[in-house]
């Protein structure tokens, strides 16, 4: 297949937060029932988080993708049948295969026998799934890319442990990338560093039908804090560079949903006022490779991030990973 068009721009953009709304009020009074001390002030404070949202049984990344990929789908005035690449960034995968994206693919009722395919790099996967499908498209593979962040991190949280268990939530993201005359994506820039692999992971595996190690999440708080602050702004400037912008003419950033204080202190880095910085942690927590996509619906669907702008997106996270993408809406 080739393609006329080598840019790839967004045209619809979806999201989706299971019903069961947990607060921080809600979950301190569950944890204190297994001797657990945590309080809304201590979770506001540190991080931003006010609400999570948690699936009940039997939800799966897969449900949570697919009411996003609908609603970005719609916005697109696009019909499932239209995609021709699907591509699910995602650490909370339904099963260890196939991928979340190929159940996708069927839920959808899509039978073109498009590509699809999962991306794992944790909090990162939502840039890194872009960047592939920006990719895609750039070479003919691809035409219309559905690009969907969906986590259920509930499954994978240690309610024993009050330094995690308060952080992450379940949600979906997703946008539709189309090939395009006109940018569209301007620049990304992906990075990894695997000597860090230990301070943020679920040290677990199935090997013979059994589990081994600890499939719950671990955390080291604050050498993720320190490294996510110096890489996020490095990458910022990696694409405002390949782009030949500047700091000024970002529109909006649409960060990572972890902590609102990494947010901050990014945005002062790039000297841009926090009305510039589309922010949704406080109702989802960090919902790991969603946030990205959440985030950007939000500031869409709010009628903030209008066509034309320049949006700068920034992910971090386990690996250690992290990459930025700049684009014009
Ligand atoms: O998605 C991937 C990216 N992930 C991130 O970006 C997470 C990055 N890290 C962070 O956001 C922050 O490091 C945390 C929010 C995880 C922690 O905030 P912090 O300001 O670094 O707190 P801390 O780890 O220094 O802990 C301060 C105190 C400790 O008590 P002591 O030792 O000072 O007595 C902790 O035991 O807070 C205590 N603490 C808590 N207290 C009440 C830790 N968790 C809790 C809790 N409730 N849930």
């Amino acid at each position: 297949m080739t393609s006329d068009f080598s840019y790839a721009r967004i045209i619809g953009t979806g999201s989706y937060l299971p019903e069961r709304r947990v607060s921080n009020q809600a979950l301190a009074e569950q944890l204190a029932a297994r001797g657990i001390d945590t309080s809304d002030e201590w979770i506001v404070e540190r991080t931003g988080i006010h609400y999570r949202h948690f699936v009940d049984e039997g939800t799966s990344s897969s449900d949570l993708a697919l009411q996003a990929s609908r609603r970005a789908i719609e916005a697109a005035g696009l019909s499932p049948q239209d995609i021709d690449l699907i591509i699910v960034a995602t650490s909370t995968p339904d099963m260890v295969f196939p991928s979340t994206a190929c159940i996708l693919q069927h839920k959808l009722g899509i039978t073109n026998g498009c590509p699809a395919f999962d991306v794992q790099a944790v909090c990162s996967g939502f840039v890194y799934a872009l960047t592939m499908a920006n990719a895609m498209i750039g070479t003919g593979t691809a035409k219309r890319a559905l690009v969907v962040g969906a986590e259920v991190f509930s499954h994978l949280l240690n309610f024993d442990d009050r330094t995690t268990c308060v952080l992450f939530g379940d949600g979906a993201g997703a946008v539709v990338l189309e090939a395009s005359e006109e940018p569209g994506i301007l620049a990304s820039a992906l990075h990894a560093d695997g000597s860090h692999v230990g301070i943020l992971c679920v040290p677990g595996n199935i090997s013979g039908g059994q589990v081994q190690g600890l499939p719950l999440l671990t955390m080291d708080g604050q050498a993720v804090f320190k490294l996510a602050v110096g890489v996020l702004e490095k990458a910022a400037r990696a694409v405002l560079d390949k782009a030949g912008l500047k700091d000024s003419d970002i529109d909006w950033l649409v960060p990572h949903q972890a902590n609102i204080r990494i947010m901050q202190s990014t945005a002062r880095k790039l000297k841009l006022p926090m009305e510039k910085v589309i922010v949704t942690v406080q109702d989802h927590g960090n919902t790991s490779a969603a946030s990205i996509p959440l985030a950007l619906d939000h500031g869409v669907r709010s009628g903030q991030i209008q066509t034309g702008q320049t949006v700068l997106l920034e992910g971090v996270g386990g690996g250690f990973t992290w990459g930025a993408v700049l684009l014009r809406m």
